[in-house]
């Protein structure tokens, strides 16, 4: 067996199915493309077709599979029909990554109640309504399957100004453990990846200067991540073979940040 072959059995996603919840976003269109690169087909699942077509586009100009899917991910309607949607095209589920959400910075006493659902709904209820609608179709299947939720470094360290984000979060890290354990003998894992800081489309207008200095003092890297940074650690998590007894890890890929201590 060669290197490349050696690879590809000890992650094993030839043909799986992979459904990317938030695969239109920075974060999750990074999870996407590598999935699809080391061989699964990929379901980007998402709002914004234009979004969801471009990266279908991008997956294919890298020689992979994928096709897009809409889902309102904090809807149950909606993410039951995308279970179905995707039981129809495809008969099975492998993967699935709860990569949704939304972020807002109001000051905590003026904070509307519509502001804190949005944000706490888009992380927190968006995982779930997903762990919901395929944990039991993984457990019900021979091999099982394998769910990634995407938790923060907020979940651990609360961030100043992002206080339902920061809630959110924390409470995904504690379901994912939760669900980990309910699932363990039905040979489903549940894990949570805890990026630190990358540019995205949610954190644009909370990375102001003031705001970036701080982060970086606190980074022993001393930079932002990069999106394909978190690739290695998501296929690790979801194999079900690299990753076969790993269940309810909490895994940082936030270049030292949650380490640090001045
Ligand atoms: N970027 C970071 O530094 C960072 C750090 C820690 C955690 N995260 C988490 O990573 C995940 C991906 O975020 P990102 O940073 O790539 O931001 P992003 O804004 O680029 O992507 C988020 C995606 O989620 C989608 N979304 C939000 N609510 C949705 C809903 N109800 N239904 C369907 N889609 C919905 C958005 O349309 C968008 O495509 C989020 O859970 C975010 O909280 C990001």
């Amino acid at each position: 067996m060669d290197s490349k072959q050696y690879l590809a059995s000890l992650f094993g996603f030839d043909g799986q199915i992979a459904v990317v919840i938030g695969g239109t976003g920075v974060l999750g269109g990074a999870l996407c493309d590598g999935l699809a690169q080391a061989g699964a087909k990929v379901v980007v699942a998402g709002r914004s077709q234009e979004r969801g077509a471009e990266r279908v586009a991008a997956i294919e100009a890298l020689g992979g599979k994928a096709v897009f899917l809409s889902v309102e991910a904090d809807n149950r309607d909606s993410v039951t029909a995308l279970k179905e949607a995707v039981l129809r095209q495809f008969g099975q589920v492998d993967c699935l990554i709860n990569g949704a959400g939304v972020n807002a910075a109001t000051p905590y006493e003026k904070i509307p109640d519509d502001e804190w659902h949005k944000v706490v709904n888009s992380s927190l209820l968006t995982t779930h309504l997903g762990c919901q609608a395929f944990a039991h179709v993984m457990a019900a299947q021979s091999d099982g399957g394998s769910i990634l939720n995407i938790g923060s470094v907020t979940a651990h360290i609360p961030l100043s100004r992002v206080f339902a984000y920061s809630a959110s979060k924390a409470a995904v890290v504690n379901l994912t453990k939760n669900l980990a354990r309910e699932y363990a003998t039905k040979n489903v894992r549940v894990n949570v990846l805890c990026p630190g800081f990358f540019p995205a489309e949610q954190n644009r207008k909370i990375l102001d200067q003031e705001r970036v200095a701080n982060i970086m003092q606190q980074t022993p890297v001393k930079r932002f991540g990069e999106p394909h940074e978190l690739v290695g650690a998501a296929l690790l998590l979801l194999s079900r073979k690299a990753g076969s007894f790993i269940t309810g890890e909490d895994m940082y890929v936030d270049g030292g940040f949650t380490s640090m201590r001045f």
